[in-house]
């Protein structure tokens, strides 16, 4: 300060006594609390205790409109909460105050612009600007009737909560502003939904548009090495299942907020001493991959990847055409059914593929179980398409579909894909292979004791010959083939044993029932087990 560097000392003692005047004065103005009777005018402030953050009338971008907002207590204007965004007031009439209802509102003149909208007659109520940035409305004895952090605008400060609870169906969810100009209320919303694997969305318009994939309790799913600088002072606190609350606290004193801005974009924004602004640390979309369900469901989208989107394994393009031009959003479907659904016995076994390093999928159910029995959960349950046990989160299981999943080349969780085995490696073909071979064998051998004991019955001569055997080995591939042949298959599995077995009365009810147990469901680990 100039008085420092000055020589003469009794004007530096002016100085000095000027300024603690001022600075005194300064305090005594900074006041942070509004009464029953008291109010703010266009020209004036309050400002919070710690001197952090500021309430009062301001025009954003180039507009001339006045709005009521919080901004931090910076040289740049930081609002981070609009109170009359959808009425704007027109000149400076504007004036802030507790109504005789105890309503903390915005008068223009003549005419309420916004209150607080608390239902029941308070008296004497105060309103205070706290050094977090949210505005509180108290009742006489100093309860909290009304508070800004539970009404956000587009901005998620520290000691904020983004709710959610399953029981009152109650969440705060933070609303874009339309433009840098207009902070009414845009297209993009911010929240989390009621669930028991925590993760933040962005709607467009009341459909998701962004998903940061599940909170394991120290990242997200879908955002790789979460670059998140308040990341870890980030936590998600829940006392009930289904509901909770994502709040984050700094650990120094460095400022720290974020703002979904008018593009439906999170800009994760740090102010810099150095360049005395706020510079941007990270943004929810980085590549077009980020855009909710872009390969559509079944697709799969890897940002580097040329193109970007691709169908799971075993999946085709909808629409080839579309797909081509670079339309994704159809997605993709399976290219055989799953027959497991059908109900009859000894479908075409189904395994699971490993998919490394991905962003799960949207509408995980989620189980309270182990890996070994998430897996098995999955592939007793017909309707379950993919499961994935994650760290931190669990047994999670899929039902519907699997729309937003990205592929990341680092971090990511690993995703089970239920498949047929046909559409699998060339691990279980060889599997499926040797238990096929293995179950003819045993049908042989029966069909052998089978007809020899007819044979025996009737009182005929037992002809042991190689043509009988032959002739019952010709039958029974027969049939097998031509049950593979009506499915449109290549090759004859277990199951289509099975049709051709079921299909040829004779030898279905007499022999093989009591050879293949009831005829149950074939997987592998029954047919080895009954070996
Ligand atoms: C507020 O103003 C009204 C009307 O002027 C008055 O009746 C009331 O006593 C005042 N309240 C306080 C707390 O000063
Ligand atoms: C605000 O403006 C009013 C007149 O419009 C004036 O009386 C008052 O002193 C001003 N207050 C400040 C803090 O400038
Ligand atoms: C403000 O700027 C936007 C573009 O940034 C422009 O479209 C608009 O007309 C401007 N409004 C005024 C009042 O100048
Ligand atoms: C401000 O709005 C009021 C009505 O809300 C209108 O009567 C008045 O003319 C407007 N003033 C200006 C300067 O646009
Ligand atoms: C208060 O209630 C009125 C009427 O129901 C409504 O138009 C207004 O948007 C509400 N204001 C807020 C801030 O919720
Ligand atoms: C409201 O405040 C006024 C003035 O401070 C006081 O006289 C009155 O008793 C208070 N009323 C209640 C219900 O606390
Ligand atoms: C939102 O942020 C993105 C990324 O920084 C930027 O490209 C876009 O222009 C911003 N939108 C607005 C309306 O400022
Ligand atoms: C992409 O395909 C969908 C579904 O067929 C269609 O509704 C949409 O208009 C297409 N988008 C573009 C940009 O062609
Ligand atoms: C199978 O999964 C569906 C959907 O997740 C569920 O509704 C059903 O109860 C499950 N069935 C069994 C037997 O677990």
């Amino acid at each position: 300060m100039g008085f420092i560097r000055h020589k003469n000392s009794a004007y530096s003692t002016l100085q000095l006594f000027l300024l603690i005047c001022s600075c005194f004065s300064q305090i005594s103005t900074a006041i942070d609390t509004i009464s029953v009777n008291q109010s703010i005018r266009d020209n004036e402030t309050l400002v919070s205790n710690g001197q952090k953050f500021k309430l009062g009338f301001f025009s954003p971008g180039n507009s001339s409109h006045r709005y009521v907002g919080i901004m931090f207590n910076l040289p740049v204007m930081t609002v981070i909460w609009v109170a009359n965004r959808e009425n704007p007031i027109n000149d400076s009439s504007g004036i802030m105050k507790i109504s005789g209802d105890g309503n903390l509102v915005i008068f223009n003149g003549q005419n309420i612009v916004w209150s607080s909208n608390i239902s029941t007659y308070v008296v004497n109520s105060s309103a205070q600007i706290l050094d977090t940035g949210n505005l509180v409305l108290y009742n006489s004895n100093g309860g909290i009737i009304w508070e800004s952090f539970l009404h956000p605008s587009d901005s998620f400060v520290e000691k904020m909560k983004i709710i959610t609870d399953s029981t009152t169906k109650e969440r705060n969810t933070l609303t874009s502003w339309r433009s840098s100009n207009d902070p009414g209320p845009g297209r993009f919303t911010r929240g989390i939904v009621p669930s028991q694997i925590p993760q933040y969305y962005i709607w467009k318009d009341g459909y998701p548009y962004w998903r940061s994939g599940p909170w394991n309790g120290h990242e997200f799913n879908g955002i790789p090495t979460t670059k998140l600088s308040y990341k870890r002072g980030l936590h998600f606190v829940s006392d009930h299942p289904g509901s909770g609350y994502f709040i984050f606290t700094l650990l120094n004193s460095v400022l720290i907020y974020d703002q979904l801005n008018a593009s439906g974009i999170i800009l994760e924004k740090r102010w810099s001493d150095k360049i005395r602004d706020w510079e941007v640390t990270w943004a929810s979309q980085k590549s077009e991959c980020d855009v909710y369900g872009k390969c559509g469901n079944f697709g799969v989208c890897y940002a580097a990847g040329r193109p970007m989107c691709s169908c799971f394994p075993g999946f085709d393009p909808r629409s080839n055409e579309e797909w081509n031009e670079g339309n994704w959003t159809l997605g993709c479907k399976r290219r055989r059914s799953l027959q497991c659904g059908r109900n009859i016995a000894g479908g075409e076994n189904e395994g699971f593929l490993k998919m490394s390093r991905v962003k799960l999928p949207d509408n995980a159910k989620w189980f309270p179980m182990f890996e070994t029995e998430c897996r098995s959960e999955c592939l007793n349950n017909c309707s379950c398409i993919a499961y994935a046990y994650y760290a931190g989160v669990g047994c999670m299981i899929w039902d519907e579909g699997l729309i937003d999943v990205q592929k990341f080349s680092s971090d990511g969780a690993d995703l089970y894909i239920r498949l047929a085995d046909s559409e699998l490696g060339n691990k279980k073909d060889q599997k499926a292979i040797v238990a096929t071979t293995v179950v003819l064998g045993i049908i042989f051998i029966s069909a052998c004791a089978y007809f020899l004991g007819k044979l025996f019955l009737n009182n005929k001569a037992a002809v042991y010959s190689a043509t009988i055997l032959e002739y019952l080995t010709a039958e029974v591939l027969k049939l097998a083939g031509n049950a593979s042949k009506d499915l449109k298959v290549k090759g004859i599995t277990p199951r289509q044993l099975q049709l051709a077995i079921h299909g040829d009365v004779e030898l279905d009810t007499t022999l093989i029932k009591g050879t293949i147990a009831g005829g149950g469901d074939f997987s592998h680990s029954q047919i080895f087990v009954y070996l």
